[in-house]
């Protein structure tokens, strides 16, 4: 279910219309060109993105202004993208992070 706001009193009507095509944890989702990742993941009501490293708790918006780190995730092989401050790319294969994202298997679990 998508949850953007496409109609807004103060900021108007959303005109964006380019899309991409981007895969969170094997499934397919489409964003808008140039959006953050973050921006994306949130109008599929995704919310976690990582999970710390000793205790296992789920993090994810915190700041929004890529200064706290709870939004790293895992794109295209990279561990740590701060999602709020990184535009979608045509194609991005992103994961959820556990941990710093070096374990074995990329660092992600089932
Ligand atoms: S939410 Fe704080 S760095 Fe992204």
């Amino acid at each position: 279910m998508c949850m953007r706001i496409k109609d807004h009193v103060i900021m108007g009507s959303d005109t964006a219309t380019a899309t991409v095509k981007i895969t969170v944890d094997g499934k397919t989702i489409m964003a808008i060109e140039g959006e953050p990742i973050l921006a994306a993941l949130l109008s599929e009501n995704i919310m976690v993105n990582r999970y710390t490293v000793k205790l296992k708790e789920p993090r994810g918006l915190f700041c929004g202004i890529g200064q706290c780190t709870d939004c790293a995730m895992i794109v295209n092989g990279k561990p740590n993208v701060r999602t709020c401050i990184t535009p979608v790319e045509e194609g991005m294969i992103i994961q959820t992070q556990h941990g710093n994202g070096m374990e074995e298997g990329g660092g992600t679990h089932a």
